[in-house]
């Protein structure tokens, strides 16, 4: 059996930002991945930083390539039945965002990773914990067919919404808070010169429809899709053509029909398992929290999950604060609630929806409100540039 300080369930970026900032201070860590490098580094994601984020990366020493390739974007436009309003966030807010994909933030994380020596498994199967409410804890797990035992003082659950972290809390323990919504989103990855020059949430009568991008080259975009739509009943031609219905005369006319690099759907879901924390096991990102993707916060959240989570970890072994370890899951619990509030907010209003006239009335009046009041614009604003860490 061998020994570490944490181990890190999962290398998706939560456990990558995780290991690195640990790595910076000499605290040793295990990192087990279930998929392999390649799977997890192709794996196409989120795309807008908050400031915050940004910082922390600069803080990893991971954002040298984030610096010369992000795109800092100082506004964000709404669309609503063909008018379209321009939240300017640097104006309201004094701070931006960055466009820079969360496929670029997986590789420089996983790059350092490599620099560092600390130690990756990628591939490893049948992840189980063990004496978690114990005075020390046990992980097991499986490579290449040989069984591998690992003790270590605390487990990091990074595995994201499926894993394995959450389930192994007793579910006496976890109070769950859920919402489903009725749709999904089709995204669409292409190459070809953005016709806008910042992103574009648009609300119309056939649906929700995002334009965003990735480089000076590369456009990402999304439809909103039925739940159990497939990938395989959209062509790119029909995607392209319901994406110009969507998004508004001006730049309907200026999206040629090219060919996706990648296609994919998401389901839409509100999620919080509460608390973070059982015993050695600590919860981050997506493993206990889910936003729906409309105002782009699940990544964001994941790296302020991870920063106190160092920031207990290091309270713990280098200050040998009692109390650091107990903040940890009311810290960041206090982010995450405001941050599904203003997720399930913008899902709410830019979404096509079942609904009653009365709802119908509800949605337009409140997307008339923020083109028209300067206070409102403000409340958008900084919840979309992220409120602090
Ligand atoms: P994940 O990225 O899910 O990583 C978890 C890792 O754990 C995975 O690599 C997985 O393979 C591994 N794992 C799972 N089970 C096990 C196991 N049993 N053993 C070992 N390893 C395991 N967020 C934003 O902030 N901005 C956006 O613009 C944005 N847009 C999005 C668009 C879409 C279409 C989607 C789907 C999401 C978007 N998000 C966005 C959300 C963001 O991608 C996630 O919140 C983020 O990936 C969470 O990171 P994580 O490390 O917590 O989890
Ligand atoms: C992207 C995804 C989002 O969920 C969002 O709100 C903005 C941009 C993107 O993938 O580019």
């Amino acid at each position: 059996m061998t020994r570490t300080q944490v181990v890190i369930v999962g290398a998706g970026p939560a456990g990558l930002l995780l290991g690195q900032l640990l790595h910076k201070e000499g605290i040793d860590t295990l990192i087990l991945e279930r998929r392999s490098a390649e799977y997890v580094g192709g794996r196409i994601r989120a795309g807008v930083l908050e400031q915050g984020t940004v910082d922390v990366l600069e803080h990893a020493g991971v954002a040298s390539r984030l610096r010369s390739e992000g795109l800092v974007h100082d506004g964000v436009e709404i669309g609503f039945r063909g008018r379209r309003h321009r939240i300017d966030l640097k104006a309201l807010t004094g701070k931006a965002v960055t466009v820079y994909g969360q496929t670029e933030v997986t590789h420089d994380l996983m790059n350092a990773r490599a620099a560092s020596g600390a130690p990756s498994v990628y591939e490893a199967e049948d992840v189980a914990l063990h004496g978690l409410d114990g005075s020390s804890a046990r992980v097991t797990y499986t490579h290449r067919g040989v069984a591998h035992e690992v003790s270590c003082d605390f487990v990091a659950g990074c595995d994201g919404f499926h894993g394995v972290s959450r389930r192994s809390i007793p579910a006496s323990l976890l109070k769950i808070f859920e919402r489903v919504y009725p749709f999904g989103w089709l995204g669409l990855l292409a190459d070809v010169r953005p016709p806008w020059n910042e992103l574009i949430y648009a609300s119309s009568d056939r649906g929700f429809a995002l334009a965003s991008m990735r480089s000076p080259t590369r456009v990402r975009c999304y439809v909103q899709c039925s739940l159990d739509d497939r990938v395989e009943n959209w062509s790119d031609e029909q995607f392209w053509d319901e994406f110009r219905r969507r998004i508004g005369e001006e730049f309907a006319s200026q999206v040629p029909t090219v060919p996706s690099l990648e296609k994919s759907i998401a389901p839409l879901r509100s999620f919080v398992a509460e608390p973070m924390r059982y015993g050695r096991l600590f919860l981050a990102g997506d493993a206990a929290h889910i936003v729906p993707p409309t105002g782009a916060k699940g990544l964001n959240l994941a790296v302020s999950d991870v920063l106190y989570l160092y920031e207990a970890l290091r309270g713990h072994y280098r200050e040998r604060s009692a109390s650091s370890l107990d903040d940890y899951s009311p810290r960041c619990l206090r982010r995450i609630w405001r941050a599904e509030r203003f997720s399930w907010w913008m899902t709410s209003q830019l979404h096509s929806q079942p609904e009653d006239a009365f709802g119908l009335r509800m949605q337009q009046t409140e997307l008339e409100y923020l083109f028209d009041s300067h206070a409102a614009q403000i409340s958008m604003a900084e919840n979309y540039v992220g409120l602090p860490f």
